[in-house]
């Protein structure tokens, strides 16, 4: 059958739209194969391909060690953070240990809410506090005195391979 050119036209704008929404739905996946799998992985973690996938960062101590879920399992108690490295930026970020004890999906970013001075978890009051205005929140990072009224930020872990991945980026859901 002979094509016209109404449906040459038809053909091409067809192909411009779908190339748009697709790099609109995945905006990383045209960047490279690597981000490609990270994409892939976090829309669909159990896809066959992302079996051996480790996203982020591997979670270092605060000597610079990596961290191995199983030693660090062996000491953790529930309700005490646990302050790690590897993120790229100058702060400690902190683990939260649940019952069981267990490793939970998210961590605390020790930013204060108020006005962005760094936390520290004190172990005697069992709270973060902000050295600047007295804020504090506790262990999952809720405030529990001001003048913070937002709680700390969150940042997503991965528990994987005996290891712990510390991805720069909120979970989808504040479990808190
Ligand atoms: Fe933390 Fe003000 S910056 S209480």
């Amino acid at each position: 059958m002979k094509k016209t050119r109404r449906d040459f036209l038809i053909y091409i704008v067809g192909s411009s739209f779908t190339s748009v929404a697709i790099g609109y739905l995945f905006p990383k996946a045209s960047q490279s194969r690597e981000v490609d799998i990270e994409t892939l992985c976090s829309l669909f973690p159990q896809n066959s391909r992302c079996q051996n996938y480790l996203p982020g960062v591997e979670a270092l101590d605060i000597k610079g060690k990596a961290i191995q879920t199983n030693t660090l399992l062996a000491t953790a108690q529930p309700g005490i953070p646990i302050p790690v490295k590897g993120l790229p930026n100058d702060k400690v970020d902190y683990l939260i240990i649940k019952d069981g004890p267990a490793i939970a999906e998210y961590g605390i970013r020790p930013i204060c809410t108020h006005l962005g001075c760094t936390v520290e978890w004190n172990q005697q009051k069992n709270h973060f506090i902000c050295p600047c205005h007295g804020s504090q929140y506790d262990s999952q990072g809720r405030v529990v005195h001001g003048p913070a009224v937002r709680s700390l930020p969150l940042i997503t872990v991965v528990v994987k391979q005996n290891q712990v991945r510390l991805v720069d980026s909120k979970p989808a859901i504040d479990p808190r």
